[in-house]
């Protein structure tokens, strides 16, 4: 039985037909002083093995609702409880960065352990966030996935990170297209809106580029990035990641840079996400 948060609805819809296994009706509901009922009424009258229950947790009210989902799993009497974290919110917590800072990765980690017995999440910013569950819990890699849509006749790609950090994505994501070079640019944080980048010296004049993240959050890594390609002569420059949450303005200030595409997972659902990482979840499943 799967069983979807509000905000993985198409995922978990997805994953129901890969699995072929019934999708619960989940209902919904918000009571007057602002508090969350997510329920599935009905399912306890059916016989549940395994309860699925798919969630990506990209507000405070999707990791409620997870916990309810969770909880109404339980008392249908399912005997095991599988959570799906499509996109794990809080995952870039994932250390104290000041004095008397929480590191809220391992608390939603710890309160998402209390209700299930296994945990499945894809490409979180660190592999290392599965260590703070109380329950096994595996990264699901699923940037192979995000050559699928790229145009085919890219010419002489470069995969590019806009930090060292995520040039595994962009290897996975050169390796599945079946074409091109990799390269990373240097990234500072100067705030939660604000980066630095400095590019590498190779020269991307008259290329293809696809610059490949986890994430893109507000948009300043990726439009930084593409400006940059843009003023050093690059041709296309196509935009990709596994979690398109794109906050705010982030399309438009991807638009001013100058960008040619942008393309991203179900993780999040968006108007770009292209893919589905449910056939890597069904594997994993
Ligand atoms: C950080 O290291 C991540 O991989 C992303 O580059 C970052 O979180 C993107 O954030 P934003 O879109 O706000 O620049």
């Amino acid at each position: 039985m799967i069983i979807s948060g509000s905000a993985s609805q198409a995922l978990g819809a997805e994953l129901a037909a890969a699995l072929d296994e019934p999708l619960a009706s989940v209902e919904y509901e918000r009571f007057p002083d602002g508090e969350l009922l997510a329920a599935a009424p009905g399912v306890a009258e059916t016989d549940v093995d395994r309860a699925v229950v798919v969630a990506s947790t990209v507000s405070s009210d999707a990791h409620v609702e997870l916990l309810q989902l969770q909880d109404a799993a339980r008392e249908w009497g399912a005997e095991e409880v599988v959570t799906v974290l499509p996109y794990m919110g809080y995952a870039r917590q994932d250390e104290a960065f000041e004095e008397g800072h929480p590191i809220s990765a391992r608390a939603v980690a710890r309160a998402i352990s209390s209700g299930t017995d296994r945990v499945l999440t894809v490409n979180p910013h660190e592999n290392a966030v599965c260590d703070f569950f109380e329950v096994p819990a595996e990264p699901i890699d699923a940037a192979g996935r995000l050559a699928d849509p790229l145009p085919a006749d890219l010419d002489s790609p470069v995969f590019l990170s806009p930090d060292e950090g995520a040039l595994d994505i962009a290897a996975t994501v050169r390796d599945a297209y079946g074409a091109g070079d990799t390269d990373y640019f240097e990234k500072q944080r100067l705030s939660g809106t604000e980066v630095e980048l400095t590019p590498s010296d190779t020269d991307v004049a008259g290329r293809d580029m696809v610059v490949t993240d986890d994430i893109i959050a507000t948009g300043s890594t990726m439009s930084g990035a593409v400006e940059i390609l843009n003023e050093k002569g690059a041709s296309r420059v196509f935009v990709t990641c596994v979690h398109p949450m794109l906050a705010a303005n982030a399309v438009t200030k991807l638009s001013q840079a100058g960008v040619e595409g942008i393309y991203g997972t179900d993780t999040i659902e968006r108007p770009v996400s292209e893919v589905s990482v449910a056939s890597v979840l069904a594997d994993a499943l």
